[in-house]
């Protein structure tokens, strides 16, 4: 029986929750005394559909800005759904002047800073709390400096989730994922992860993702509820196991120039969000067993990257609850 006929079969809806915690710092402008004779415009551009915690976040954001100061001071213009940029390219785009904000997944910052790439260590959080505490807590902060020395100012942090896999056929073993080509976004830890379960790794950006799926480029992928469910790619994935392996979390990033031209204090907010979605597609709940032999199976990952993140790193992300 085909996988997509498999999928028909599987009628019976499930509630899936999805849990995603908009946790970050929104930074809001005061007026000052200066009269500004055109609105400043913040373009934010993001990858992601509107309807999920960074985009929502995003929304947040402008109509805070319209509220608190008015949109004849600060114009804030959202540029979800890649319309803008990707992911690879904004952050020097936010280097170049061409868009004041945006908010990269953490796997995407390796470039500035090697460090950064802790987060995608596989099964390295035991669940979301705990990598938003370590992100709360001390190695956030110094995580957030160390991308300043590339002109970026980390302004906080935004949660989306734990990501999940999902597949064209069912996964519940690390061998299950053997000969599959998985899509990975561009972190080259996760692409090691699946060259460790003998998987084939194809890098694609977050856009191309839906549409490859459906050519039957990819077997499978690994993402959050949300964005499995924002862009559809349960349509060709009729499977998923609940792994929650690795931590989905964003750095909300301005250029210290475009700040430095501002003339407005700081200050903080926060979110949360909670939404229950239903689909169609078979989820496997990885049990305490099946993330032991899935831990195992990609401890390898951890040590090859271990001189690149840092030992102390590593153990305080591992230990943190
Ligand atoms: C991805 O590329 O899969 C994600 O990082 C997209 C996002 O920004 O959530």
């Amino acid at each position: 029986m085909n996988i997509l006929a498999n999928k028909t079969l599987i009628l019976k809806r499930k509630v899936i929750r999805i849990s995603c915690l908009i946790l970050m710092s929104l930074i809001l402008f005061f007026p000052s005394t200066k009269i500004f004779a055109k609105p400043i415009v913040i373009r934010f551009s993001h990858v992601v559909a509107e309807d999920t915690p960074k985009g929502r976040m995003a929304t947040r954001f402008k109509n805070l800005v319209s509220q608190r100061i008015g949109d004849d001071k600060i114009k804030v213009v959202i540029y979800p759904n890649a319309q803008l940029y990707s992911d690879s390219k904004v952050v020097d785009e936010l280097l170049n002047g061409n868009v004041e904000m945006a908010a990269p997944s953490l796997s995407k910052l390796k470039k500035y800073s090697k460090r950064i790439q802790v987060f995608d260590l596989p099964f390295l959080f035991v669940n979301p709390t705990a990598a938003e505490n370590f992100l709360l807590g001390v190695y956030g902060k110094r995580i957030l400096r160390l991308v300043e020395q590339s002109g970026l100012l980390g302004l906080g942090y935004l949660a989306n989730g734990m990501r999940q896999i999902s597949a064209n056929k069912p996964i519940i073993y690390p061998e299950d994922i053997k000969g599959l080509t998985f899509r990975y976004p561009s972190s080259t830890i996760t692409r090691d992860q699946y060259l460790a379960l003998d998987a084939k790794p194809i890098k694609e950006s977050f856009s191309k993702v839906y549409s490859r799926l459906a050519n039957g480029d990819f077997d499978g992928q690994e993402n959050t509820w949300s964005n499995i469910y924002s862009k559809r790619f349960y349509e060709h994935q009729p499977y998923m196991i609940e792994s929650n392996h690795s931590y989905l979390g964003y750095m909300v990033l301005t250029s210290k120039k475009f700040w430095a031209g501002l003339d407005e204090e700081l200050r903080d907010q926060l979110n949360t969000a909670n939404a229950i979605v239903e689909s169609g597609t078979t989820v496997h709940p990885m049990t305490v067993e099946e993330r032991r032999l899935w831990t195992i199976a990609l401890l390898p990952v951890w040590k090859k990257y271990e001189d690149e993140i840092g030992a102390e790193l590593i153990n305080a992300a591992a230990s943190s609850r």
